[in-house]
């Protein structure tokens, strides 16, 4: 950890994230807590890190997409090994809530959120809650296109130019939550006939479906492809890290939200029913909500819009105002039923084609 805040630097931050959940109302200072987190391995490992610290209670966290997070929830439904599920797009955790995976929780900090996050709470029946939200757009290298001669995409129907075949990388909906929110999106812009026939002529300009959201926007850092759909927040993932002297490589990543207008996640969180460490893991909720521990996304560069209207907004986040939104009908696109007959269209109708 102590070469991660050197590199980072930011000491103090972390150091007020601390004291946060240092100061929760006492519960149990030791015993463990088992989280599923969904968001990128920096931001992982330093919640784990401040908070076993700060309160001695032993964290064990594994990383996972949103879909596997929730299949994994669905395999251990009866015997839960999981107490938290940090992060990741919030269709499958409303999914989780109406499976009844999840535990009924209201926060006393919920009037502090942003109404997009109460929101999230109350139509899941207060199992899950809003704690960041980002915009769905492209990534693209800006020195690849150039290269190649191409334009920079600026909307829906431009990805569709037989010019980008090949050219872009998108995740997998069954897998991750950023593929399944792109579904959604187009779903509700186009009306369902003509989404799945813009992914099918989508899916000759795809090089590859990955597992995670994420996978595709590092791609177009290490220069591997030239566009990815991907949240607009992750280009902070183009920045890796160069070997033992852990200096910040900037790579050529830009980022665009298409004309025709775009969704937004709400990345949520949830405490699982039948954890065996409750009450460490509504411990651990109360903090995340917290300003403090929720502007420790910016320090593990990660941009997402907090959901704590009270924690300070980094300059990397992306301008909502600036962006054209879809108005997402969350309810709908995270009901279980819908989020599985979309992603089996979609296997069936798309996936299964030649390139
Ligand atoms: O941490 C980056 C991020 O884009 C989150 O904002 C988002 O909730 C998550 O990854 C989605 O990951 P995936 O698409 O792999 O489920």
């Amino acid at each position: 950890m102590s070469r991660l805040l050197r590199r980072t630097g930011v000491r103090a931050f972390i150091a007020a994230a601390g004291l946060a959940a240092a100061a929760l109302p006492a519960a149990a200072q030791e015993g463990q807590l088992n989280i599923i987190c969904s968001v990128q391995a920096e931001w992982c490992g330093m919640l784990q890190s401040v908070y076993s610290r700060t309160t001695g209670i032993k964290v064990n966290v594994v990383q996972k997409g949103s879909g596997e997070a929730l299949a994994q929830l669905i395999a251990e439904r009866a015997n839960p090994k999981t107490d938290i599920w940090f992060g990741g797009t919030g269709d499958p955790h409303l999914q989780a809530a109406e499976q009844g995976l999840t535990l009924e929780y209201k926060s006393p900090s919920l009037p502090q959120l942003h109404g997009w996050a109460q929101q999230q709470a109350a139509q899941s029946k207060h199992r899950t809650v809003g704690i960041y939200s980002g915009p769905l757009g492209f990534g693209y290298n800006p020195e690849l296109l150039a290269k190649k001669k191409l334009p920079v995409p600026r909307s829906w129907a431009d990805l569709l130019k037989p010019e980008y075949k090949g050219e872009i990388q998108v995740a997998n909906p069954a897998s991750s939550g950023t593929a399944y929110t792109m579904v959604a999106t187009l779903v509700q812009l186009m009306g369902e006939d003509k989404a799945f026939e813009y992914m099918k002529a989508l899916h000759k300009n795809i090089s590859q479906y990955t597992r995670s959201g994420t996978g595709p926007i590092k791609a177009v850092a290490r220069g591997e492809t030239s566009v990815s759909i991907s949240f607009v927040h992750d280009v902070s993932i183009s920045f890796v890290h160069d070997g033992p002297g852990e200096k910040m490589q900037g790579f050529p990543v830009e980022t665009i939200t298409p004309s025709e207008g775009t969704g937004a996640e709400i990345g949520s969180m949830s405490i699982i029913k039948g954890s065996r460490n409750l009450e460490n893991a509504k411990r651990f909720y109360e903090w995340a909500l917290t300003p403090a521990a929720q502007e420790m996304a910016a320090a593990a560069k990660q941009f997402q819009l907090p959901s704590n209207k009270a924690a300070k907004v980094d300059e990397r986040v992306p301008d909502f105002k600036k962006i054209r939104f879809i108005d997402y009908d969350y309810a709908k696109y995270g009901a279980s039923a819908e989020r599985r007959r979309l992603i089996a269209k979609w296997e069936k109708d798309v996936n299964s084609l030649p390139r």
